[in-house]
């Protein structure tokens, strides 16, 4: 299977709309936190500025590498962007790590944060591994699958908007999108890297 143009292009606009509207939180003003969690956010500033600056990174920069004319034109900023890359997946994922147990809602969600970004670290660090070995291949499942958990920031944003446009109860929306979010795309991305070699947008 293929990642199409329009894929991709999808994929980018709506990253990069997630990483404008989350960068608003990095000046760490209290009047744009979620009024529901301002409080938390206020005594732990620093692990919700550390979580937000490596992910917005990771989002923003993510979608290139799955450019194959950008990366067949210019390997040697494949290879920077995706230290960049991990670096942010690495310091979003330490900071996701540190909010998981304070997260809006219950022991559903947090645990499902946790998960989150546990996976995220894995199967970057997996992607790291695989390249530093020559598995290019093996490389690509993996980063697929570490940019899949990314680009959760993305539809757990737009489950959230669709379930309070359909009026539904966002505590309760909150619990299950903290999953809905992420484990369908592991899945679909899994699925999609499953056995043919995965090729990309040219
Ligand atoms: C993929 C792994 C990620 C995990 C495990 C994760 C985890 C979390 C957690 C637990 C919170 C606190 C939620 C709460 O208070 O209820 C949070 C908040 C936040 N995260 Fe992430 N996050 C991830 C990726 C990202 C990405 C890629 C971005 C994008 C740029 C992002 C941007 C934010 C922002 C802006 C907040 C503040 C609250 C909000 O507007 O939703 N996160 N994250």
């Amino acid at each position: 299977m293929r990642i199409t143009r329009a894929g991709w292009a999808l994929m980018t606009v709506l990253s990069t709309l997630i990483v404008l509207l989350s960068a608003k939180y990095a000046g760490l003003d209290p009047d744009d936190f979620l009024s529901e969690q301002r409080d938390t956010y206020l005594r732990h500033e620093l692990a919700l500025g550390v979580h937000i600056s490596g992910a917005i990174v990771a989002l923003a920069v993510g979608p290139w590498q799955f450019c194959a004319r950008l990366r067949r034109r210019w390997p040697h900023w494949h290879r920077r962007i995706g230290v960049l890359y991990l670096l942010g997946c690495l310091v979003g994922g330490i900071g996701a790590l540190f909010l998981a147990p304070l997260a809006y809602g219950n022991a559903v969600s947090r645990l499902g944060f946790a998960c989150l970004g546990v996976a995220w670290l894995i199967t970057g660090g997996i992607g790291l591994r695989m390249i530093l070995r020559g598995r290019v291949e093996g490389h690509r499942r993996w980063m697929v699958r570490s940019f899949a958990l990314t680009f959760a920031a993305v539809t757990l944003r737009l489950m959230l908007v669709a379930a309070l446009a359909a009026g539904l109860d966002f505590r309760t929306c909150y619990l299950v999108i903290a999953w809905l979010c992420w484990v369908p795309n592991l899945l679909l991305a899994c699925w999609f890297t499953r056995l043919r070699p995965v090729r990309q947008v040219s």
